[in-house]
């Protein structure tokens, strides 16, 4: 009996380590691989950046891991990025189609469609339309400067207070946003923002938590009553708020006449229901999960000096200024890259088979672009592992743009926002320094810059005190 029981156990352990996963010939090195979980344990799920860190000391810029059964690919540093993102780009410009973002999500859009012709569509269409809204021009500049009025009232009403900034920059953000697509602006506690935003918040929690690492490894327990389901709840509680919109814009609408990014969806969706060779769904939930904008504790003196003298008898910045603002430039880029706010990018797979640093990569392979590893490149920046504006000033205290920067990815599928991302960081910035000094409480203790990890890295709550400059 004992005999059977010790033979029965060596069989199972023996199935057991036949199924575990193993990589193919000439497949990117990684750690050794466990049955069932990969190599789940490597990765602290609450922020796995450290661990992918320590993988990419002993693996190399291009290596692979496990979760579950399913293998991925995770890209590392400048050249190797640079290889797949853009010399490579159509080979890696796929997106995965089987995981819980993709379910919860349904639709496809931009940001989920798989490389092809919806998703060329798609960029195409809103790429356009934001131009036709303004991006690039005036009137971009002058809806980011209306809401930036409304920050300046509600910091204005907080002169002398401690306040907590985080969910007002989420607002701005938002509402710059929701000007375009739905030619409207929100209170900063009205129901439908506020709504959304907490939805987006908690799906992107689950995103990044340990339930969707075992519902992208193990198919059968999808339908399951598992913690994922949440975000399924919460995506429909969206949705439901945004069809609301989307019902009111069909019936007060003049076709041929857009008053926003909405009304050109519904034109484009009539053309294309004539000509029906393109499929467009609507993503516009998606652009929810926009820019935090981070303000570092750093020489604001020396920003405010520049702005002074730049902005000398103008009733405000214009987003041109920037041109005689090298430390102002420098400042907002090198917030970005301590920032590293999308740090995983947005999962990438391969279109075909493909080599990558001499890899051979399979058709189909999920990939990670480890953006914190460009960003914080040693050789690639005069102080990478601190917060100097240095980084993007020449000798001549001009500002200059490395290589490795590139917080918005690079290649065909890199941010579709960066103009619009780019324009609100400048002009927020600059007013509010203008206008604020920022101060440190004194009661507060000392500032925890530990971020937290989610779809985009995010500061702790945090305190701020805010008093007049002048
Ligand atoms: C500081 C702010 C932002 C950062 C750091 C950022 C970063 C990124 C990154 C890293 C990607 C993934 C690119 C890739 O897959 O290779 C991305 C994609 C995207 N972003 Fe942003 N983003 C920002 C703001 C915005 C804004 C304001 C919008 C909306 C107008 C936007 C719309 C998109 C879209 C639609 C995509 C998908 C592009 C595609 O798949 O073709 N982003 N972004």
């Amino acid at each position: 009996m004992f005999l059977s029981l010790v033979l029965l156990g060596l069989c199972i352990c023996f199935i057991i380590l036949q199924l575990r996963p193993r990589r193919p010939k000439n497949f990117p090195p990684g750690p050794p691989v466990l049955p069932i979980l990969g190599n789940l344990l490597h990765l602290n799920p609450q922020n796995p950046l450290e661990d992918l860190e320590k993988l990419r000391k002993s693996y190399g810029n291009v290596y692979s891991l496990f979760l579950g059964p399913k293998p991925i690919v995770v890209i590392n540093g400048v050249k190797a990025m640079k290889e797949a993102m853009v010399i490579k780009a159509a080979e890696f410009a796929g997106r995965p189609q089987d995981t819980i973002v993709n379910d919860v999500f349904d639709v496809k859009g931009v940001i989920l469609a798989d490389y092809g012709t919806s998703w060329r569509e798609h960029r195409r269409f809103a790429l356009m339309t934001l131009r036709n809204f303004g991006l690039g021009k005036k009137s971009m500049e002058d809806r980011i400067h209306d809401e930036i009025q409304h920050t300046i009232k509600t910091l204005d009403e907080s002169i002398g207070r401690t306040l907590c900034p985080q969910v007002m920059f989420h607002n701005v953000a938002s509402n710059i946003i929701c000007q375009v697509l739905f030619g409207t602006r929100y209170e900063y506690d009205d129901e439908f923002v506020t709504t959304i935003i907490q939805c987006v918040t908690e799906i992107t929690k689950i995103f990044n938590g340990p339930w969707a690492m075992l519902y992208d490894c193990l198919p059968f327990i999808r339908n399951l009553p598992l913690p994922f389901n949440k975000a399924f709840k919460n995506i429909k509680r969206s949705s439901d708020l945004v069809l609301r919109l989307l019902n009111e814009h069909k019936n007060t609408r003049t076709p041929g006449e857009p008053r926003d990014f909405l009304d050109c969806y519904l034109d484009e969706m009539e053309k294309v229901c004539e000509n029906s060779q393109i499929t467009i769904s609507d993503d516009i939930l998606h652009y929810f999960s926009v820019s935090t904008v981070s303000l570092y504790e750093t020489d604001k003196k020396q920003c405010q000096q520049e702005i002074d003298q730049v902005l000398e008898g103008k009733d405000q910045a214009c987003f041109d200024d920037r041109h005689q603002m090298p430390y102002m430039q420098a400042v907002i880029h090198e917030s970005q890259r301590i920032a590293n706010t999308v740090s995983l990018s947005i999962f990438h797979c391969t279109t075909k088979d493909t080599e990558l640093a001499g890899y051979s990569i399979p058709k189909g392979m999920m990939i990670v672009q480890n953006l914190s590893t460009v960003l914080k490149e040693e050789g690639q920046w005069k102080y990478p592992h601190e917060f100097n504006p240095d980084n993007f000033l020449n000798d001549q205290g001009e500002f200059v743009k490395p290589d490795a920067f590139i917080p918005f990815s690079a290649g065909p599928r890199m941010c579709l926002g960066e103009g619009l991302a780019r324009m609100e960081l400048f002009l927020i910035m600059v007013t509010l320094l203008r206008k604020f000094k920022f101060i440190w409480p004194e009661d507060a203790g000392k500032p925890d810059y530990t971020p937290i990890f989610g779809v985009t890295l995010t500061p702790k709550p945090y305190p701020m005190k805010v008093q007049h400059r002048l």
